[in-house]
């Protein structure tokens, strides 16, 4: 039964997955400076040949980075093209198969037809399916849609299942899973010292000049979306660089997933342009991380070398006017870099790192809401006149 709202019967995202140059590099600034712990690692000691991936985890967020051992595994094709990157925003589902069939007959390109991965803690389902760039969602389902007898959910999953076409034994068996991750990782825990964040806010689309309805109406008919905000270049424009960008949410607005393209600025190069030069194609620019403290999170991330975009002192002395009385005092926000924007219903604060790989390409927002439901609008015209000199200063502007 096919849910209008949620057609693909989509539950959260399950994790993101980065394919990076050196995993074991990688693990140790998300581990040391974001905070997260590991928990799970498979590679060449759990018989992996020809990958090796670390599971981080944050309260809510689970990051998954994965390096080639070898030329021939697809990640080292997408390092060369794109750097470090997001390779994969993971769902869990309710039924995988359903997601899959369902999402290729609204129009998905299938990448991974629905298979079983098995590990001796349990059998999971996977599928997945292309969106913008080399950028995939992934699949994964821990139950069957069907309820199972007391007979067929005693019978162990069936291996190896390659079809795409849901068979009776699939539509009976059910998943039950105990690992620490998903099959193929073995647990391993080295605790990092959080720093607070909890849950993935959102995750942002650059896609190539021309195609942001493209990738809108793609989320909307494949995905069930709807259109949340729409940015235009009027909202989001400076001296330079211009964008335009829309916000496409689920029903519940649980998962947003805001789609820019670049927009004619006054001569200049636009960010997002700046992102897919260096990118080689369009792809995921940043997830922004919700946490509950941002005053706590943003100093500890500070302390431990994060690298935020700062806006001029003078937004300080114009800030509450704008957005009227706030909880926290502006000396600690000014102190620390922290932005504040305000919508009908609250307002949120919010802070941007820079890159975090040479690339100019992919960085993270650490915001916190009260009530506000927006991204900022009020906080654009500052941020991307410092984002400009930071890409003047790399020769791109
Ligand atoms: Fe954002």
């Amino acid at each position: 039964m096919t849910d209008t709202k949620n057609p693909l019967g989509l539950k959260k995202i399950h994790h993101v997955e980065f394919y990076v140059g050196n995993a074991k590099q990688a693990e140790f600034y998300y581990r040391k400076a974001f905070g997260f712990s590991r928990a799970a690692y498979r590679g060449l000691e759990t018989g992996d040949r020809e990958v090796t991936s670390y599971v981080l985890r944050q309260n809510r967020v689970n990051f998954v980075l994965t390096t080639p051992l070898v030329p021939e595994h697809p990640a080292a094709e997408h390092i060369k093209q794109h750097g470090d990157g997001v390779r994969d925003i993971a769902f869990q589902v309710e039924d995988a198969d359903h997601a899959y069939n369902e999402a290729v007959k609204r129009g998905a390109k299938g990448v991974t037809e629905p298979r079983d991965l098995t590990d001796a803690n349990g059998t999971v389902r996977h599928a997945a399916i292309a969106t913008y760039g080399d950028t995939i969602h992934s699949f994964y389902s821990y139950q069957a849609s069907t309820t199972p007898s007391a007979e067929t959910a005693a019978t162990p999953p069936i291996q190896g299942g390659e079809s795409g076409a849901a068979t009776a034994a699939q539509q009976e068996r059910v998943y039950a899973y105990s690992g620490a991750f998903l099959p193929g990782f073995t647990e391993q825990l080295v605790p990092g010292e959080e720093v607070g964040i909890q849950l993935v806010d959102h995750i942002v689309g650059n896609v190539e000049l021309g195609k942001m309805n493209y990738w809108c109406d793609f989320y909307r008919d494949v995905m069930g979306f709807e259109r949340y905000i729409t940015f235009d270049d009027k909202d989001i424009s400076t001296e330079y660089s211009a964008l335009m960008s829309i916000v496409m949410s689920d029903g519940g607005h649980n998962i947003k997933f805001p789609i820019n393209e670049p927009a004619e600025g006054k001569g200049g190069k636009s960010q997002i342009q700046e992102y897919i030069d260096f990118y080689r194609s369009a792809g995921a620019q940043h997830i922004a991380l919700l946490c509950k403290d941002i005053l706590h999170t943003v100093a500890k991330l500070q302390e431990n070398g994060i690298e935020f975009l700062r806006v001029p002192d003078t937004y300080y002395e114009e800030v509450l006017d704008r957005v009227g009385p706030i909880d926290e005092d502006i000396k600690d926000l000014h102190r620390l870099g922290i932005l504040v924007d305000r919508d009908d219903e609250g307002y949120l604060l919010q802070i941007f790192t820079k890159p975090v790989e040479d690339r100019p390409t992919v960085f993270y927002e650490i915001l916190q809401r009260k009530g506000c439901k927006g991204f900022g609008k009020g906080n654009f015209k500052a941020l991307f006149v410092s984002i400009e000199e930071e890409q003047r200063r790399r020769g791109n502007l």
